[in-house]
């Protein structure tokens, strides 16, 4: 099972120069692209991705104190049994990729509807998993009320309660919420760095705040995450990125705010080269010096300027795991590591990220049919060598 499949030397070369270069200029790639293309698939190619014995990854992110799962939702679990099944076996957490955003939740201003978060609940613990929340603020997937409803006057009142019937409802149930997600968009043109969005237009920068403060208050038992993206890589909106968020939560933690852990998102890509790990290592230590703890909250490898053929892809897609897990991994502040899906079959990428030859997507670690890829191997390998925690 899982075992490493045969890539030559001589194949990979032959892959690099000809066909790549082939299926690069109909994506219309640059000649830089193809060469990017190349020297991945050279890397690829030399990397061992055997792995020993068949537990599953849940069981090797556990063995070293991790926890390991993926994001899905009500519809394709309930919907799905083979998937559901899969799912259970391989992931020890689940988030809602979107039932307990605010628009699922809040028919109207006065009511909540927990049909399919409760459902969802019900799942992971028939299949002894953890539960984790995702998430109580942000700036978009607001009810349809939210506009005509929402002022100065009555946002923080709203915020709070939303905060405190979903929060509350879920108590000591948690592992984990992401009490405000995504506040960070420098390119706004904010001194702070913070994002324009209704909250912060009603509330001002104080709105992260009094989120958490509600949020340790409706469940003091869940860890409370600050969750953003795009800080992975070396390239200009990576740095600031990196900037703006750490201040951010060294001015959280500076006043008492019980943010207790940063979520990285890590939507990688599979074409991205500009990783730097020994930044990336200096990000993620900084943060623990803060006290905090770092999750992976929404891993996955895009492969949309990748090439055509499957195998040569997932070794590409396989590759950009491992080189972000050795690094994240060796950071003891790193508790949990979760896919943003996880198979092929049920990707929010199918349809954003959709390849322009019209290949489906192979984001996740296991394919459309179910069968891991050599992404799974990747994951388990870097479980596997993870250090304990
Ligand atoms: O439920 C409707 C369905 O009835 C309709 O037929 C269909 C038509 O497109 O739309 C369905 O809703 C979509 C929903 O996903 C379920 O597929 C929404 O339009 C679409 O906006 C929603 O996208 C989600 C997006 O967040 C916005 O909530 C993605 O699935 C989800 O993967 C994505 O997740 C975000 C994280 O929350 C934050 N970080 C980035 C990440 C990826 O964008």
């Amino acid at each position: 099972m899982h075992k490493n499949r045969v890539f030559s030397r001589r194949r990979a070369l032959v892959f690099g120069v000809g066909a790549l270069a082939g299926v690069s200029a109909s994506l219309g790639l640059s000649k830089n692209k193809q060469w990017q293309n190349w020297a991945q698939a050279m890397a690829a190619a030399n990397t061992d991705f055997t792995v020993q014995g068949d537990k599953s990854m849940r069981e090797r992110a556990a063995a070293k104190g991790l926890i390991y799962g993926a994001a899905s939702d009500y519809a394709i679990l309930l919907k799905d049994p083979e998937f559901a099944d899969r799912f259970g076996k391989e992931c020890g957490i689940l988030v809602p990729e979107g039932m307990l955003k605010m628009k699922g939740l809040r028919p109207t201003p006065t009511t909540f509807n927990f049909t399919r978060s409760d459902w969802l609940l019900d799942y992971t613990q028939k299949h002894n998993m953890l539960f984790r929340g995702h998430t109580l603020v942000w700036h978009n997937l607001l009810p349809d009320w939210f506009k005509e409803t929402v002022n100065a006057q009555n946002a923080e009142k709203i915020m709070v309660d939303h905060i405190k019937g979903v929060a509350g409802r879920y108590a000591g149930k948690m592992h984990s919420w992401d009490v405000v997600n995504e506040a960070v968009y420098p390119w706004d043109g904010r001194s702070d760095g913070l994002r324009n969005s209704p909250w912060l237009d009603f509330l001002g920068p104080d709105y992260i705040e009094i989120a958490f403060r509600a949020a340790a208050e409706a469940d003091p038992n869940a860890l409370l995450v600050y969750n953003d993206n795009r800080v992975q890589y070396d390239t200009r909106e990576g740095e600031t990125m990196r900037t703006v968020i750490f201040k951010l939560l060294e001015r959280l933690k500076s006043k008492g705010v019980p943010v207790q852990a940063l979520g990285i998102q890590s939507h990688l890509w599979g074409d991205e080269v500009r990783f730097n790990p020994e930044k990336y290592r200096k990000f993620l230590s900084d943060v623990a010096s803060l006290g905090l703890k770092i999750l992976i909250t929404e891993l996955d490898v895009t492969d949309l300027n990748l090439p055509q053929d499957e195998a040569e892809r997932d070794r590409i897609v396989a590759k950009t795991y491992e080189d972000y897990l050795s690094v994240v991994l060796d950071e003891p502040a790193v508790v949990a590591v979760l896919n943003w899906g996880l198979s092929d079959r049920h990707t929010w990428l199918s349809e954003l990220r959709a390849r322009p030859d019209g290949s489906p997507v192979r984001p996740l670690p296991f394919d459309r049919d179910l069968k891991p890829k050599l992404a799974w191997n990747a994951i388990a390998r870097a479980f596997d060598q993870a250090r304990p925690r």
